[in-house]
């Protein structure tokens, strides 16, 4: 582990065949990298939360099935493909809601398949993923393009969660709208929500705002309808994990209440998100959705602040229903409702 002197936010890296990560949950205190050099420890990583936002969990994911590949003692390719598939397997089911990191998964398994040898594979699907991490970046260069035409000179955004640079692999989706709004040359003030129970917002969000010299005011998550009915917001913006072909937004708990709140107020409601983060197959009756240790409710870090054996209902994300988004960014346009129709449209353009 190396505490290192922070120049740009890489949330995840392939260096030198280990993964280098963020971990996360030291920030804001301590900014450290963790490297590792077997699947398990990406998997572990993706679990605890060392690194965590849809897009990163699934570059992350595809990391993890390069360094499976390099562990493996296989002398010949179908040996391989099994070894790779059980470490699949193992990096699948940390998370359930985010789209991404199974599609990332998908994407390198692909790859493994049609390869031909065991060194042509191992290779190929570090290359893959290599790829897929910058591939990455420019997405969400050219969706923070398309959203930032929404925005206007002194808005106040608010964002909830952290959907930054450090929920991808730079750069971020709805705060790289942000971003991109303000290299517009637009003026821009952000409102980002705690984000209870494991406060991406205050943690992450507010420090990599702060950090790139944004003009960030923190709120308590019981202060989104204060601040909309105070005239503080003039729109909203969040990424996601998961968006169904009817355009229900899966992201962290809690946006559902803040877009409602947006709606009662009149304020626009946007997602931005890659199309990497569309499910297209399921309905969204059938998303799981995570369900996480009371431990994060009971207590904030290592303080308790909730009796001992108490019953927690601790979701970590819902779904917020298309009548009350405004629109969804995407690096491929800006779908506007009905979303059944432009959504089916990003796809056919792609
Ligand atoms: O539990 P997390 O921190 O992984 O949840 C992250 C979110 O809900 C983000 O808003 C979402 O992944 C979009 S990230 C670009």
């Amino acid at each position: 582990m190396a505490d290192n002197t922070f120049t740009s936010l890489r949330t995840v890296e392939w260096k030198n065949n280990k993964v280098i990560m963020i971990d996360q949950t030291k920030l804001p205190n301590q900014l450290v990298f963790v490297e590792y050099d077997d699947f398990n420890q990406v998997a572990d990583a993706i679990r605890t939360l060392v690194v965590r936002g849809a897009p990163a969990i699934g570059v992350s994911g595809a990391f993890g099935l390069a360094l499976a590949g390099l562990q493996s003692k296989a002398t010949t390719k179908d040996q391989l493909i099994s070894d790779l598939e059980k470490a699949k397997k193992i990096l699948f089911e940390t998370r359930p809601t985010a789209v991404n990191l199974g599609w990332g998964l998908e994407k390198i398994m692909n790859v493994a398949i049609s390869g031909t040898t065991v060194e042509q594979i191992k290779q190929s699907i570090i290359s893959e993923s290599k790829k897929m991490a910058e591939e990455d970046i420019e997405i969400n260069k050219t969706m923070g393009k398309n959203g930032s035409v929404l925005f206007d000179n002194n808005d106040t955004i608010m964002t909830h969660c952290n959907a930054g640079a450090l929920a991808t692999v730079a750069y971020g989706t709805a705060l790289g709208v942000i971003r991109a709004t303000r290299e517009s040359g637009k003026n821009v003030k952000v409102i980002a929500t705690e984000t209870r129970p494991v406060q991406q917002g205050s943690r992450l969000t507010a420090f990599e705002l702060k950090h790139d010299g944004f003009d960030v005011s923190l709120i308590p998550d019981t202060a989104v309808g204060y601040s909309m009915a105070n005239g503080l917001v003039d729109k909203v913006i969040v990424g996601a994990d998961r968006i169904v072909k009817t355009g229900h937004v899966f992201n962290k708990i809690g946006t559902y209440q803040v877009a409602v709140m947006a709606k009662q107020h009149g304020i626009p409601f946007y997602v931005a998100a890659p199309l990497s983060t569309f499910d297209m197959k399921s309905n969204h009756e059938d998303v799981i959705i995570e369900m996480r240790n009371g431990t994060e409710v009971t207590g904030i870090g290592d303080k308790k602040t909730a009796p001992d054996d108490i019953n927690v209902i601790n979701p970590a994300f819902d779904m917020t229903p298309p009548e009350l988004i405004s629109g969804i960014i995407t690096e491929k346009g800006v779908a506007k409702p009905p979303y059944e129709e432009s959504i089916k449209k990003l796809f056919q353009a792609n």
